[in-house]
Parts: C-alpha cells; structure tokens; sequence
C-alpha cells in the first residue's frame, strides 16, 4: 500500500497529493508518470509527477477527478493509501540527456494549459536547478482554476493568461507566445507544451508559423502503460507509436492531433471502444 502524506485542494477541480513511494520517488525524471489504483476493484489512472523527492521517498502527483476513479481519488485523505502506484514510466523529458552546456546556451518557452502545469513544474524545476531559468506561459480558464502559481514564479519566468481575463490578461496561451516572439522580441529555440490536446496542436500550428521547434506530452487514454494494450496508440511522422513506452513526449510537429483526439472521443463510449478494437 502506498500511503497518502498531504492531500490538498488546489483550486475548485484540481487536488494535490503527496504519496510515499520510496522506490518510484528514486527514480522518477522530469516528464515521465505513474499509474495509481485506488483500491483492488478500481480502474489503473494513468497520472503525471509534478514534483518528487528522493531523500524523503514521496512522488506528487495532482490530477482533476473527471470520472468515477478520480472522484474516488479526490475523497482520500493523508493517512488513506492507494492500492497500487507503479512507475516511473514512460521517458523523461529529452532535457535531461543533453550536455547541459549546450542546454544553456538554448532559449526555451514552455506553454502549459490547466493542469498541464503540473508536469511543467518538474521541468522547470529541474531546469533551474541545473542554472537554466525558462520562460512559462500557463493559461486557465479562469482565476479560479491556475494551479502551482507561487511554485512556478520560484523556477522560472512566469506568463499567465485567462480565457476570461479574470487575472492578469485575458486570452490563449498561444496569444501570449505570439506577442513575446512578434511584438516583444523574444526568439526561442525551442517550445514546450503540455496542456489539452486541442491546445496543444493549436500551439504546433503557431510554433510551426514561428519556426520554434516544439515538444508536447500526449495524454491519450492508458490502460496497461506498458505497451501492450494498445490503447494509447498515436500516429507520429507516419508512424505507430505508443504513448505510454515511446513518449509521453514527442515532436509536436509530426503528431497527427486529429486522429488522437477522435481515438479519444471513441474511447468515451463502449461501442467506440469495441470498434477500435477490432481495427487494431
Ligand atoms: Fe496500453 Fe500504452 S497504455 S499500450
């Protein structure tokens, strides 16, 4: 059993946990997740590592309850535990295999989008501890729903917009990394982004305009996360590839966004689910 440290809410649909998993917490890189179970019966939810601390053993992790098995989640408590908590899976972010020199002297912008912050924070945090400071533009919808603010202002150059203009300035975060670049003079070499699967590709067409080479961390539906089941399945550069082994991070310009998030809304009914199925 994996035992809950610190449960909190982040904002209105967002909670925050810190779980004690020694042996994950070892090993885990920016960019990669684990996949937790609440109980015997309960679903595998596939959920990304925001922070991590090897000397103390604990993996955080946050995540928004969208359906049964996380609203289940949500109601645990510091001293409930979970069933299972398996990682780290997955590959960590390129970053943390290059020259850090040569990672230096980069200029990199990461977009993150509602949740999407969470698996930023590592990134940035990481970044900054090896005397790297990014700069990050997350968006909400609203106010209400930004996450990690204090945290992410610690680590890194800070940009935050809301769809509704409820706080600091109102619009995408696209918008935002459009006047950096064309109004403010900032040059990138290269993006990263971690949010929305619609946001995402909306990113790729602007970086794409701007010539920024760009990095997005899918999250299409997992079962197994080992490769198996086939149920993340993505189509990059023209190629079968699995989210859960491969990625989760891939060239943002060669992901096939549109076939990713119709495989996501077949996922959302049994028959959908039988019909992917038979095609794989
Ligand atoms: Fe099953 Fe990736 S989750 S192949």
């Amino acid at each position: 059993m994996y035992k809950i440290l610190r449960a909190e809410k982040l904002s209105s649909n967002v909670f925050l946990m810190d779980v004690e998993a020694p042996r994950v917490a070892k090993h885990c890189l920016p960019g990669q997740f684990v996949i937790v179970k609440v109980d015997e019966v309960g679903e595998r939810i596939p959920l990304t590592i925001c922070d991590y601390d090897s000397e103390k053993g604990t993996v955080t992790i946050v995540f928004q309850p969208i359906g049964a098995s996380t609203t289940k989640m949500s109601e645990l408590k510091a001293g409930d535990a979970f069933e299972d908590f398996v990682g780290p899976l997955g590959q960590p972010s390129e970053f943390v295999h290059e020259d850090i020199e040569e990672l230096k002297k980069k200029r990199i912008v990461f977009v993150a989008g509602g949740v999407g912050t969470a698996p930023v924070y590592p990134q940035v945090k990481w970044l900054h501890e090896h005397g790297i400071t990014a700069d990050a533009i997350v968006g909400a919808k609203t106010k209400d729903l930004l996450i990690l603010e204090d945290e992410m202002k610690k680590v890194c150059n800070l940009y935050i917009t809301t769809d509704d203009g409820s706080y600091v300035r109102k619009g995408m975060g696209t918008d935002v990394l459009r006047d950096l670049v064309q109004n403010q003079g900032k040059q990138y070499d290269v993006c990263v982004a971690i949010g929305p699967m619609i946001m995402m590709k909306f990113v790729c067409l602007l970086t794409k305009e701007l010539n920024i080479p760009t990095v997005v961390s899918m999250n299409p539906i997992m079962v197994d996360g080992t490769g198996m089941c086939g149920a993340c399945r993505l189509i990059v550069d023209g190629e079968v590839k699995f989210a859960c082994v491969d990625g989760p991070e891939f060239d943002g310009h060669k992901v096939d966004f549109d076939l990713a998030m119709k495989r996501m809304q077949m996922y959302k009914t049994e028959e959908g689910r039988a019909l992917l199925k038979l095609k794989e």
